[in-house]
């Protein structure tokens, strides 16, 4: 049995790759690590609490100390990082939760690995970091880092510390960088299950200013795939870019999810764009399909559509997530609508 440590494993992502982990993989066993901040959710993986191939510990990385203890004793060959504050939004809205742990926390994780021999570690990071593409063109893994909000900064800082340990002291690394994800168990503040849920509930659907800003989209599954063949096949030191082939202005995705589920598009509501808002991001994915024979399964319409049946099949789900933590940043960004 191999042993990996699984980190911010009861968030949107990492419980997607912890579910395709114990289905696809019998000899992996995982010690996931998370602080259950507001985004991270011990329901996300409630149905396979019971597997002997997963234990739970909580921890925050921004806690060294406390990072040490809960690994002092515990062999492994692996660590895979999604631990972070993930919402542009509320990075704006306060950076400090962002540097603590996407940098502090993943200098943390660093240092603990780097004090010990053959434990390969994958930061899981962002298109984001890349910064704003025009109307044409795609990232690739050569594109200069550029990130424009407090969020992508953080997580562009978190590579440069990963890179710099990788050429300073040999530490065996690969980092990950994808586009926008969607599918089960996303947080609701995401674009795609917030515009679901306000859908659903007959309330105002808020797109940032002309909705015109361009995303590129990739179903969870098909970014959980990407790490794992990362973690098993990626060079050591490498960067590796995974995207959905599914470019789509904000709008479309709007009107796309008003239409299935209220019938009509009298919900929309343009609000003040987001401060610093990237035009677009596009990536190009080649090196991931030559080097480690991955692609994307899903095709975007399809991949939505199984979206917003997951999120009416799992009401009680949501609504356990609709707290009044998330009433307040809800009313604080957009307002009582
Ligand atoms: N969501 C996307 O579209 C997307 C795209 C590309 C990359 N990413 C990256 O993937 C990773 C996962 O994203 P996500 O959407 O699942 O995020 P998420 O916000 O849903 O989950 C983050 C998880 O990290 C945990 N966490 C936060 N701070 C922690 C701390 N100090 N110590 C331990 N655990 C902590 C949370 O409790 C939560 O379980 C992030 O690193 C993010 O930057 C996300």
């Amino acid at each position: 049995m191999q042993n990996i440590v699984v980190v911010g494993g009861c968030g949107f992502i990492g419980a997607n790759f912890i579910h395709l982990v114990l289905r696809e993989r019998p000899d992996i066993a995982i010690l996931n690590l998370d602080a259950l901040t507001y985004a991270g959710n011990l329901a996300n993986l409630e149905d396979v609490s019971s597997n002997p191939r997963l234990r739970f510990c909580r921890v925050d990385i921004g806690d060294r100390a406390a990072l040490e203890k809960a690994l002092e004793n515990e062999t492994f060959s692996a660590v895979v990082n999604f631990a972070a504050e993930t919402h542009v939004d509320r990075s704006i809205l306060g950076p400090d939760a962002f540097v603590r742990t996407n940098i502090l926390g993943t200098s943390h994780l660093l240092d603990i690995v780097r004090k010990r021999q053959g434990i390969r570690l994958l930061q899981v990071s962002t298109d984001e970091v890349y910064g704003s593409l025009g109307d044409d063109g795609a990232f690739t893994e050569q594109t200069p880092i550029q990130p424009s909000s407090p969020y992508s900064a953080s997580k562009a800082s978190a590579d440069l510390l990963v890179q710099a340990y990788h050429h300073t002291f040999g530490l065996d690394a690969v980092i990950t960088r994808c586009s926008n994800n969607y599918g089960p168990y996303q947080f609701p503040e995401k674009l795609i299950p917030l515009m679901i849920i306000n859908a659903r509930s007959g309330k105002p659907l808020p797109v940032y200013g002309s909705g015109g800003n361009v995303r590129d989209w990739i179903h969870v599954e098909d970014h959980c795939r990407g790490v794992l063949v990362a973690l098993e096949r990626g060079r050591s030191g490498e960067v590796y870019n995974f995207g959905g082939a599914a470019e789509r202005r904000n709008i479309d995705i709007v009107h796309a999810i008003a239409d299935r589920l209220c019938g009509n598009r009298d919900l929309v509501r343009f609000v003040q764009d987001r401060p610093g808002h990237d035009w677009r991001y596009a990536m190009d994915f080649q090196k991931a399909a030559t080097q480690l024979d991955w692609a994307p399964r899903y095709a975007f319409d399809a991949g939505l559509q199984a979206t917003m049946d997951w999120y009416i099949a799992n009401e009680a789900w949501w609504q356990a997530v609709l707290n009044q933590e998330y009433r307040d940043y809800y009313e604080r960004l957009y307002g009582k609508r």
